[in-house]
C-alpha cells in the first residue's frame, strides 16, 4: 500500500508493455496511469486506469479499503487511459456515484453506456468526504474539453488530471522525494509537446486559475507525485512550454534518401557551430520518431527544415512533421529551410507555403539544390546558417 498523506493513497498502475502512447508516441521508460483513493468517512476514488490493468487496480483498491464500498468516483478526465475501468468498476461497486461536470458525464454515457448514479458539479463545486473536502475547478482544453482538477482543501493536494503529467513508469515509488527524478523532466517536455502542445492558451488560463491555491502535493494522472520544491519547478515547466518560450539553439530536421540533402544539413550545422551556436540538434525525420523532434522544437528557438522533392511534392516524413508543427500552432520561432530535387523542384515550394502558414519569423534565403552538392549550394547553405545564427545572437 502506498500512502501519500493521511487518508490519501496511491492506487495507480505502471504500464511497461505499451510501446506507443496513443498509438503514436514511444514510451522508452513506460507510462503510469495514476489513480488516488481517499479513504475518509466517505471513500472517493479519483480517476481510474487503462482497462487492461483493472484486475491489478482492483487489488490495489482492496488493499486499502478491504470490502468497504467506494462511495464516489471523481472523474477529472475522460480519455480512456483514465476512464477505461469505469464500466468494470461499476460491476464491483454498483452503488458508486460518478462525480464530474456535465461534459464528462455525457462522455461516460458515450463511451461506457448508461446506468450509473451521477452527481453533476460545476466550477467551484465541492464534495464532503468527512475530514476531507474536494473542491472542483474546470480547466477546459487541457487537453480535452471536459478536463477539471480536484483540490483537497484539507491536505492541499491538487489532483490535476493530465496537467503536470509526464511519460515514464515509476521505479519503486511514485513519490518524487524518494526517487531520482532526472528522466521525468525530459519526459515531461516530450509529453507536453506531443500531447498538450496545441493548447498553450488553455494551459495558461488554467495556471492563472489555479495560481492562488496552496499546494503541498501535485498528483497528476501520469508520472511522479510532486512535492516540495518540485511543485514550483513543475509549474514553471508547464508555464514555459505553454508560452512557447524557447532558448537559443537550432533544430535541423531533414529528410534524405541518398545523403545529398543530408550534406546540406551538415554544411548548415558546421556553419552554425562556427558562428558560436552551441546547441544544435540534427534529426533525420525518417529515423527519429517525431515525438523527440517535437520536444526539441519546443525547446529551441531556431528551426531549419530541409527535404527532397518526392512524387512532385515533398518527402513524406517532412510533410508529416510540417503538419505536426502546424497542428500544434507552435509560436515564437525563427525558421529557415532548404530543399532538393533531381528534375523538378517541389519541396522548397511546399516549405515556402508552410512558412507562410505558421507564425514563425523566416530568416535567410531558402536554398534549393539540383541533384548533387556544388560550391554554390555550399555557399548558400552557409549563408542560411549565418542568417539564423545572426538572428539568434540579436536576442542575446
Ligand atoms: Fe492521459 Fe489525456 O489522457
Amino acid at each position: 500500500m502506498i500512502t501519500l498523506k493521511g487518508k490519501v493513497h496511491y492506487v495507480g498502475i505502471n504500464d511497461r508493455t505499451k510501446t506507443l502512447f496513443e498509438g503514436l508516441w514511444p514510451l522508452p521508460y513506460g507510462v503510469t496511469y495514476n489513480s488516488y483513493l481517499i479513504a475518509d468517512e466517505k471513500i472517493a476514488l479519483i480517476d481510474t486506469v487503462d482497462v487492461n490493468y483493472f484486475d491489478l487496480f482492483l487489488k490495489k483498491i482492496k488493499e486499502v479499503i478491504g470490502e468497504r464500498p467506494i462511495d464516489y468516483l471523481v472523474i477529472n478526465h475522460m480519455e480512456p487511459d483514465h476512464s477505461g475501468s469505469i464500466r468494470l468498476l461499476r460491476q464491483f461497486y454498483p452503488n458508486i456515484t460518478l462525480v464530474s461536470n456535465k461534459k464528462a458525464l455525457d462522455m461516460v454515457e458515450g463511451f461506457y453506456g448508461t446506468g450509473a448514479q451521477t452527481q453533476v458539479i460545476a466550477e467551484g463545486g465541492s464534495l464532503e468526504l468527512g475530514h476531507h473536502t474536494l473542491k472542483f475547478h474546470m480547466i477546459p482544453m487541457v487537453h480535452w474539453p471536459e478536463t477539471m482538477v480536484s483540490y483537497d482543501t484539507t491536505e492541499h493536494i491538487l489532483f490535476a488530471g493530465d496537467a503536470f503529467g509526464c511519460f515514464g513508469a515509476m521505479n519503486g515509488t511514485p513519490i518524487d522525494s524518494m526517487m531520482d527524478t532526472t528522466v521525468y523532466w525530459s519526459e515531461m517536455e516530450r509529453y507536453y509537446s506531443n500531447i498538450v502542445g496545441k493548447y498553450g492558451a488553455p494551459v495558461q488560463k488554467a495556471l492563472q486559475k489555479l495560481g492562488g491555491l496552496e499546494l503541498e502535493m501535485i498528483c497528476s494522472t501520469h508520472g511522479p507525485v510532486w512535492t516540495g520544491e518540485n511543485i514550483s519547478k513543475v509549474i514553471d515547466v508547464y508555464d514555459r512550454l505553454s508560452r512557447y518560450a524557447t532558448e537559443e539553439g537550432v533544430v535541423i530536421a531533414y529528410g534524405s534518401m541518398y545523403g545529398n540533402t543530408q550534406q546540406m544539413a551538415e554544411t548548415i550545422a558546421e556553419e552554425l557551430a562556427k558562428e558560436g551556436i552551441r546547441k544544435i540538434v540534427m534529426h533525420d525525420v525518417s529515423r527519429i520518431n517525431h515525438s523527440f523532434i517535437l520536444a526539441d522544437i519546443f525547446r529551441y528557438k531556431g528551426l531549419i527544415l530541409g527535404a527532397p522533392t518526392y512524387n512532385a511534392s515533398i518527402y513524406p516524413q517532412m510533410e508529416m512533421l510540417m503538419s505536426e508543427i502546424e497542428m500544434r500552432e507552435i509560436k515564437n520561432h525563427y525558421l529557415g529551410y532548404f530543399g532538393s530535387f533531381s528534375w523538378a523542384c517541389h519541396s522548397t515550394k511546399k516549405l515556402s507555403v508552410f512558412s507562410e502558414k505558421v507564425s514563425f519569423e523566416t530568416v535567410g534565403a531558402p536554398v534549393e539544390m539540383k541533384q548533387g552538392m556544388k560550391e554554390c549550394t555550399r555557399i548558400a547553405c552557409r549563408e542560411l546558417a549565418k542568417a539564423m545564427a545572426d538572428r539568434l545572437k540579436e536576442d542575446r
